[in-house]
């Protein structure tokens, strides 16, 4: 999974060639038989590209009974969805594993997945700490903390050698899911970062000191591959990319692989890409779910298998400043995030 690139990302279509139009009616395309997974053909033959999707069979697509309720074993990917066991608390705490949720693009679902696949692992019994690397401040504000009232905040932390972790970092309402907020001042770091001696490293060793009292850490990164972002990826053992299911996601993917690929080869090379996530889904629409396809298609396995499928329940739990796991426990969209928790613990043993 170590690879400096992902293959075939340089091979999506420009703006400039829309795919949604030219696939009308699906059923007048006879399915071309399976081809090997990464051939894609030129956007203009969208159509008749191969499907990831196997034939299904009256089977499949049954639903099967859990403790989530019915759900059908092909998932929305369009690939069997694997039986993965229910996480179980783990006998000790720590070392952490760190993972940078990283899109340079805006409003895919950085921060409302940074927030509840956090309380998602935390349910599981698991110490988690969420980093809000953002200026925007939006994942302490997701979690009901007002970024102008904060006295100190990850800012503090990368830039006065005096403060520590434990000084910043603060509880949640929660249980074991603690926050290390921002606010504004953290735009000022990008700029100040740039006369430090190993800047990039700057994150990496202000986290040493409490990478041993977590069992997971996630960055919230800004939407952006600027020097905070590439403090992030430098600190972080996995990277998960939000992708929302719409054409215009995939533009500047190859932007972010390349970025992912430098800082393995030069700064990071424990950096792995944990998966892909499908955000903000609608299922109804023929579009969605090729933009979902052609994902599959381009990243493979890498490509989590669990969807969160767009509710107007996530911006209510920013309003009420909670995770959807406590705002509405038993919704489809907290089952989700659940279900993404199983994945990346399983991709993640712990270390
Ligand atoms: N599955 C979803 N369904 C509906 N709305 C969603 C979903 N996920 C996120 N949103 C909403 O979309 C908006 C953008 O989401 P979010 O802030 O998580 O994206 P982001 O990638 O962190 O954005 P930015 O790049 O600005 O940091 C928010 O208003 C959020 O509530
Ligand atoms: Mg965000």
């Amino acid at each position: 999974m170590n690879e400096s690139t992902f293959p075939g990302t340089e091979q999506f279509p420009s703006p400039a060639q829309p795919i949604a139009p030219t696939v009308t009616q699906p059923a007048a395309h006879p399915r071309p038989q399976a081809q090997p997974q990464r051939n894609l053909t030129p956007p203009d033959n969208y159509a008749e590209m191969p499907r990831p999707t196997a034939k299904l069979t009256a089977e499949d697509i049954a639903p099967v009974n859990d403790a989530h309720g019915p759900r059908s074993k092909i998932g929305p990917t369009g690939r069997p969805v694997p039986d993965l066991p229910e996480p179980q608390p783990p006998a000790r705490t720590g070392p952490a594993q760190v993972i940078s949720m990283c899109n340079q693009k805006g409003g895919v679902g950085k921060t409302t997945t940074t927030i509840n696949l956090g309380a998602a692992i935390a349910e599981t019994g698991r110490k988690v700490l969420l980093i809000d690397f953002d200026p925007q401040g939006s994942a302490s504000i997701g979690l009901g903390v007002q970024p102008h009232d904060l006295d100190l905040s990850v800012y503090n932390l990368l830039m006065q050698r005096d403060i520590t972790a434990d000084e910043v970092i603060r509880a949640t309402n929660v249980p074991n899911l603690d926050l290390l907020p921002a606010n504004i001042d953290l735009s000022a770091a990008e700029v100040q970062l740039v006369q430090e001696v190993a800047r990039e490293y700057t994150l990496q060793r202000v986290l040493e000191p409490i990478v041993p009292n977590y069992d997971v850490i996630l960055i919230d990164c800004a939407p952006s591959l600027g020097l905070l972002t590439v403090n992030a990826l430098t600190a972080s053992n996995g990277i998960v990319v939000p992708l929302e299911c719409e054409f215009f996601a995939l533009r500047g993917l190859a932007m972010l692989t390349d970025t992912i690929g430098k800082v393995q080869d030069r700064l990071n090379p424990k950096l792995e890409i944990v998966g892909i996530l499908g955000t903000m889904f609608d299922g109804r629409t023929t579009h969605a779910r090729e933009v979902l396809d052609r994902v599959v298609q381009a990243f493979d396995e890498r490509v989590f298998h669990t969807v969160i499928r767009r509710t107007v329940k996530f911006p209510e739990t920013t309003v009420v400043g909670e995770p959807i796991t406590t705002y509405a426990p038993s919704s489809q969209a907290a089952t989700q995030y659940r279900d993404l928790a199983k994945e990346v613990l399983a991709r993640c043993p712990a270390g």
